[in-house]
């Protein structure tokens, strides 16, 4: 989301003149857009900040001036802080005041002084920003639902993102419009908890995601819709079909579970259980049979045992995910597991994590591996790091590498082929464009599980 952000904040700039710029030292003004979620990101800050500032004194020396603004969570969650353990940066705005940053900048030049905004406005900032048509690729990000309601006591989401809001339909649909009209073939659907989404739909009721993703599936041009992240709790009826229905639903979903103990799960206030969780699990594999899951797991939770952590262990082995996030838990100030007395000390926290991490990227590469001979359509994205190279993306998410000739390179970016997987790879996979590409004319189908019937599905356009 802070990617998405970036860019519209980018977009509310540009009619004053800002365009952004590689060269950070010859920049007027500079947004460190920030991350809260754990110390180690939040820390970041403050040494990236050190860097800025040495570049802003370079500037001045030079009789320039650059304004050094800090956006985000950080910004949101240290407000008056921020300018007092760094008095030289010029602009504090929090991640739903950024609408803003053109009168904000105004303020700064007419007061000279530090300004800050961390307000939570009662009209939410899509009102106020720009149409966002500024595809910088055949894949892009849109914002449907922001902030979270679920209060998890280890995250500080609910502080720094707010209430939960979501978007109304008609405003996501014409921004996926003109996403589409920019060549985009891929969205994907973002909120911190995205399956809470309860719109406003042209009809006058609440939509939720299921609903919304069937809509967005009928826009002509968008082949491929993705969502993230969301909570087990709000997986509906209404959103599971539309994984069964919905082509253009991909087969993968980030679903985190954060730990496999009860205890823990409760303590976390995540008001489900295990077992909850393997029958939503199970529910999506009947769906989608080919699903790949992702989650996310946090390791040394205030009071988490060897039995908790052997149960988070018993979850991952049985769930077998295409993979996954974990971290150790990080004390955020302000939210309720930080003052717990039974902490976990950081060497255990070093220890499981260790030994999560073996487990989870062993099962991704086996589910890479699994891959090695399929036909997968794949939206190719982005020049690799050689110059022959593309890279794109499967159903699975998984990054996809092809050597091409110029013309063909030039001819396939931003389309779906059908790639012959040959290599698996840790962190993605390598193949080749499985028919003569002169013949093919790009694609959208998902893939099932049988490899015979993506080649029909894709031949069939060829
Ligand atoms: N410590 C460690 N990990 C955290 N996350 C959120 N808060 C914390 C924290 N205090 C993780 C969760 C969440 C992901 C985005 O970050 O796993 O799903
Ligand atoms: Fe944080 Fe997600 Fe829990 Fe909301 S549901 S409080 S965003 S971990």
């Amino acid at each position: 989301m802070n990617v998405y952000d970036s860019d519209r904040m980018a977009d509310i700039l540009a009619p004053l003149g800002y365009e952004p710029t590689e060269q950070v030292g010859q920049a007027d003004m500079v947004i460190l857009n920030t991350c809260h979620i754990r110390e180690k990101a939040a820390e970041k800050v403050y040494s990236e900040l050190g860097r800025m500032r040495s570049l802003k004194a370079n500037r001045k020396a030079d009789g320039q001036d650059m304004i050094l603004a800090v956006a985000g969570c950080v910004a949101q969650a240290e407000g008056e802080e921020m300018l007092r353990r760094a008095p030289y940066v010029d602009m504090v705005v929090g991640p739903q005041s950024y609408h803003r940053l053109p009168e904000l900048i105004a303020q700064l030049s007419r007061q000279g002084n530090h300004v800050l905004d961390t307000d939570f406005p009662v009209d939410s900032k899509f009102d106020h920003l720009p149409r966002n048509d500024r595809a910088s690729g055949p894949a892009a990000f849109l914002s449907v639902q922001e902030g979270c309601d679920r209060f998890c006591t280890f995250c500080v989401v609910p502080y720094t993102r707010g209430a939960e809001f979501s978007r109304p339909v008609d405003h996501i649909v014409a921004e996926a419009q003109d996403l589409r009209d920019g060549g985009v073939r891929e969205i994907t659907l973002l909120g911190q908890n995205v399956n809470a989404f309860h719109g406003l739909g042209p009809d006058g009721k609440d939509w939720g995601l299921g609903r919304l993703i069937r809509e967005l599936a009928r826009i002509e041009g968008i082949e491929r819709l993705r969502y993230t992240t969301s909570h087990p709790r709000d997986m509906d009826d209404a959103l599971i079909e539309a994984h069964a229905e919905v082509a253009e639903l991909m087969p993968y979903l980030h679903l985190p579970v954060q730990s496999g103990s009860d205890g823990i799960l409760t303590a976390m206030n995540r008001r489900h259980s295990a077992d909850d969780y393997r029958r939503i699990v199970d529910r999506l594999r009947r769906a989608v049979p080919d699903i790949a899951l992702s989650s996310d797991f946090i390791v040394g939770f205030p009071g988490e045992s060897d039995q908790d952590f052997a149960d988070t262990l018993r979850l991952v082995t049985e769930m077998n995910y295409a993979q996954a996030y974990s971290f150790k838990y990080s004390a955020r100030p302000g939210t309720p597991a930080a003052v717990l007395d039974n902490q976990v000390p950081e060497a255990v926290k070093s220890e499981r994590l260790a030994m999560l991490q073996e487990l989870l990227n062993a099962q991704q590469m086996a589910f890479n591996q699994a891959c090695i001979g399929r036909t997968l359509p794949v939206l190719l994205e982005r020049r690799g790091r050689d110059d022959n190279q593309l890279v794109g993306r499967s159903p699975y998410m998984q990054a996809v590498h092809l050597s091409l000739p110029a013309v063909a390179r030039q001819r396939m970016m931003g389309t779906i082929q059908p790639v012959v997987i040959s290599a698996a790879h840790p962190n993605s996979l390598s193949g080749r464009v499985a028919l003569d590409a002169a013949a093919f004319d790009g694609g959208g189908g998902t893939v099932g599980p049988n490899p015979a019937s993506v080649n029909g599905t894709l031949g069939g356009s060829a």
